[in-house]
């Protein structure tokens, strides 16, 4: 019998039991097929596609129709995973852009939910996304759409006025119905109190252990650009000895809480 499919109830229902959930992005079919099976709950087609696939220097390039069509492709073939797609740069900058963005992504992307980056001011938008049925996970911490505005890839949240201006930020948006928060680049303290204070999952990059689940590039994971990793990120290949045998280790120790290890967090 083909397993159930992964959806937010599965996910949510992960998160009272305490089981990590195993996130990474993914671009496109074959790569779906094959996290799939080595038990990665949840495919992220990120706009880090503009720098991994596109080679750009941000993710700010990145264009609607390339995000709906690498949706596309990672959907036909995930037969489990719940797959997510991110909202390009500028396209929620409007309500009525942040509809029609989520309608291309969900109806030809097949995307069962959409990521948006930003914070408590984005709480009308996802509040008028999810009462037209469309489940958003929210973004916060690095945003890596605000580069420009931020100087730079920058750990956030490391004084008391940035952490309590997160902590504002993610409780706004759970509030107006974002159904899952990716946390990036925060302090593990931080990233840890939320994940205990909010009743979404929250999925770290860059932010400790203690998150109801991880997500990383793939590419960075796989080692396919040597010497561009970030530091919080682990070459999964390198050590455990090809493609397969690494996806099954990052799920392996997703699941213990072994990865991401002190060298990969900031305390
Ligand atoms: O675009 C992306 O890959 C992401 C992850 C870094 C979370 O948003």
């Amino acid at each position: 019998m083909p397993a159930a499919r992964i959806t937010r109830a599965t996910l949510a229902a992960m998160k009272r039991r305490g089981e990590p959930i195993a996130c990474l992005t993914c671009y496109d079919a074959a790569f779906a097929g094959l996290l799939e099976a080595a038990g990665v709950e949840v495919l992220l087609v990120g706009d880090s596609l503009g720098m991994v696939l596109q080679g750009q220097p941000t993710t700010v390039p990145v264009q609607l129709q390339h995000m709906v069509y690498h949706s596309a492709c990672v959907s036909r073939a995930a037969e489990r995973a719940l797959v997510i797609a991110d909202m390009p740069f500028l396209s929620y900058a409007t309500d009525d852009r942040a509809l029609t963005a989520a309608e291309r992504l969900m109806g030809e992307g097949g995307a069962a939910m959409v990521k948006l980056e930003g914070g408590g001011d984005l709480a009308d938008t996802v509040a008028r996304l999810t009462r037209f049925g469309v489940p958003v996970c929210a973004h916060l911490g690095l945003l890596p759409q605000s580069v420009h505005r931020l100087g730079g890839y920058r750990y956030q949240g490391r004084d008391d006025a940035g952490a309590a201006r997160i902590r504002a930020d993610a409780l706004a948006l759970q509030d107006a119905g974002a159904g899952m928060l990716v946390l990036e680049c925060v302090p593990a303290a931080l990233a840890e109190a939320l994940s205990g204070e909010l009743h979404i999952p929250v999925i770290g990059i860059g932010a400790g252990s203690a998150c109801d689940g991880q997500v990383l590039v793939l590419h960075d994971m796989l080692g396919l650009l040597p010497g561009r990793a970030p530091s919080f990120s682990k070459d999964f290949a390198a050590g455990y000895g090809g493609v397969a045998a690494a996806l099954a280790g990052y799920v392996a120790e997703v699941k213990a809480r072994t990865f991401p290890g002190p060298e990969h967090t900031l305390h």
